[in-house]
């Protein structure tokens, strides 16, 4: 169960969509509020979010509890106080157990992730720093404000980071940097290949999952490099984008950084086929009918498969028909390690959607169902899967 603490700061209406973050990602979520919380935003909220009741009084004991705070304490996986006002990051620092959050705060031995945010001359007052330095002593993960308007009306150092990124320092702290020392290339997105100098051909990828893998590499702490088509979203930070548009400007930037690389997942959408010519001037609708004359793409993982060395290749595989024999096929035949095989006959599975269900296949024939999760989920599962892989390689960390 995640434990997320609500204190009383003007950011404690982000910690909604923290909380449903949370259990988007399938966790059972506990919100504990203090008091001073319920003056900016209601346990009704978090109740609706969480589908359990949000906690405040201390002293209160419902059917079948013992000692509350003491159950709170044993029951949580971790520990996330988001907001964290000056006060109650005082008062953890002290070892004061005036209401339930600090009070099963002391009691627990879990992970705690503690989200500072306040005005900037709250933050940098030696005060609240020295309170920030205790906590850090007695263990607790603390993620620094970012800078930029406050409610107060002033710009400076204090704000709470946005939800997202809270849930994915979470995430960091819970699995720990376990690709440490990882070098890995992730492909992700479609390519586009030009007909004339206003029209391509492309297919439907949006990159989100190769994003949400690259992303989840950087939090486990592996070196990232991201290869990608052209898409709508932002190079997950920590990440080294290289943006290409081609078939075959991919090819050349992949295979240009595959020697130092460790791992590969290749989750591009990369063309087959390109126009045998790209025209060098907009084509003129001349015709009531025409011919377009397609010529082959370099294969990127069938070369990466050839120059594998020591390295772990993961791919990607998307079937309309036999999806489990193509993929196996492709398995062999590209000498990969793991293939992701998406099923896009599912409702809610594939291209641009934000969940996916997909069934992976070892190179021992093994297929792994997986059921419909969040596509940064899913990611995380995929690495599961690989780090045994890399250990078992001289590459690996
Ligand atoms: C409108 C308003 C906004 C506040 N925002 C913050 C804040 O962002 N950070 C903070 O540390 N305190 C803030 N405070 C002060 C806290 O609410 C106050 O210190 C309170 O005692 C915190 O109690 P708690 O830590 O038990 O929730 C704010 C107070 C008010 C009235």
């Amino acid at each position: 169960m995640y434990l997320l603490g609500v204190t009383g700061g003007i950011a404690a209406y982000k910690a909604a969509e923290l909380a449903r973050l949370f259990v988007r990602d399938e966790k059972e979520v506990q919100v504990v509020m203090t008091p001073g919380a319920t003056r900016f935003i209601t346990p009704l909220t978090f109740q609706t979010i969480t589908g359990r009741p949000a906690l405040v009084d201390q002293f209160w004991v419902s059917e079948g509890e013992k000692v509350r705070h003491i159950d709170l304490a044993g029951a949580a996986e971790v520990i996330v106080v988001a907001p964290a006002t000056a006060n109650t990051l005082g008062k953890m620092a002290a070892g004061i157990a005036d209401n339930l959050l600090t009070t099963v705060y002391l009691a627990a031995r879990c992970p705690v992730v503690l989200v500072p945010s306040m005005n900037e001359q709250m933050y940098l007052h030696p005060a609240v720093q020295e309170n920030l330095a205790r906590l850090r002593k007695h263990g607790c993960q603390i993620m620094e404000p970012a800078s930029g308007e406050l409610a107060c009306g002033v710009s400076g150092k204090g704000r709470m980071p946005e939800p997202q990124q809270i849930a994915a320092f979470v995430r960091a702290v819970l699995t720990g940097k376990d690709y440490q020392g990882v070098r890995a290339l992730v492909t992700a997105g479609p390519t586009r290949e030009p007909l004339d100098p206003v029209r391509f051909i492309s297919n439907r990828s949006t990159g989100l999952m190769g994003y949400a893998v690259a992303r989840a590499l950087v939090e486990r702490g592996a070196e990232v490099i991201l290869v990608s088509g052209p898409t709508a979203l932002p190079c997950p930070a920590g990440a080294e984008p290289v943006v290409v548009e081609t078939a075959e400007q991919m090819y050349t930037a992949v295979v240009e950084r595959f020697e130092e690389c460790d791992l590969v997942i290749k989750a591009a959408a990369v063309a087959d086929y390109r126009p045998a010519v790209a025209a060098e001037q907009k084509l003129k609708k001349e015709f009531s009918r025409t011919m377009l004359e397609l010529q082959p793409n370099p294969d990127i993982l069938e070369e990466l498969g050839r120059r594998k060395g020591e390295r772990i290749l993961v791919g990607f595989a998307m079937e309309t028909e036999q999806a489990e024999v193509h993929a196996r096929e492709k398995l062999q035949r590209k000498n990969l390690d793991l293939i992701v095989l998406n099923d896009l006959t599912v409702p809610g599975a594939g291209f641009a959607s934000l969940t996916n269900q997909v069934c992976i296949i070892n190179r021992e024939g093994q297929a792994e169902n997986l059921p419909m999760m969040p596509k940064e989920l899913l990611a995380h599962r995929i690495l599961d899967r690989v780090r045994p892989l890399l250990s078992a390689h001289s590459g690996g960390a």
